[in-house]
């Protein structure tokens, strides 16, 4: 009986662990050389070209990627992501104007503001750049998680 709640215990522990990863902050992991889908997305849809000014900004003040009048724009990009960043214009009129950045490397982790002008939204997202060998620890404990789950469903069957 002890072992039983026990068990309940560290898999309720980690299961709110895990969701407030997920769910209370949007964090996105990358890792080095790899790459990073940052989303952002409006409420509004039926946008028109006009309509859709987004600038995506690192840090508060690094110039990742705009996107002026429905168009994709790197004019006046930071040099450290060129040739690294890129939206989907299809998904524009859809009000997704999620970020891809590419050959991830350690300065790329941090805080991304996605302001979309019209909208008076400014959703962010932080990312964290994980070197490759490290990546083990986060799925060995995902690991552990599941199979506490698994074991304690067992249990009751
Ligand atoms: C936005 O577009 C990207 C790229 O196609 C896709 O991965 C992502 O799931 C889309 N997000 C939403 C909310 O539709
Ligand atoms: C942005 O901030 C993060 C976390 O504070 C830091 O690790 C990263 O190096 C910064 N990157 C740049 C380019 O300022």
């Amino acid at each position: 009986m002890r072992t039983r709640c026990c068990c309940f215990c560290i898999c309720v522990f980690m299961c709110a662990v895990m969701l407030n990863k997920v769910c209370l902050q949007v964090t996105v992991e990358g890792k080095v050389g790899g790459s990073a889908v940052l989303p952002c997305s409006s409420i509004d849809n039926g946008l028109k070209n006009e309509d859709i000014t987004v600038y995506w900004r690192h840090n508060s003040s690094q110039n990742v990627y705009d996107i002026i009048e429905g168009k994709g724009s790197v004019e006046k990009q930071d040099p450290a992501y060129k040739n690294r960043a890129e939206t989907f214009p299809k998904e524009y009129m859809k009000g997704n104007f999620s970020l891809k950045l590419n050959n991830l490397q350690y300065n790329d982790a941090g805080k991304y503001i996605c302001y979309i002008t019209k909208a008076h939204q400014n959703p962010s997202t932080q990312l964290f750049v994980k070197d490759r060998g490290n990546h083990g620890a986060a799925t060995r404990a995902e690991r552990i998680a599941s199979f506490l789950i698994v074991l304690h469903t067992l249990q009751y069957i």
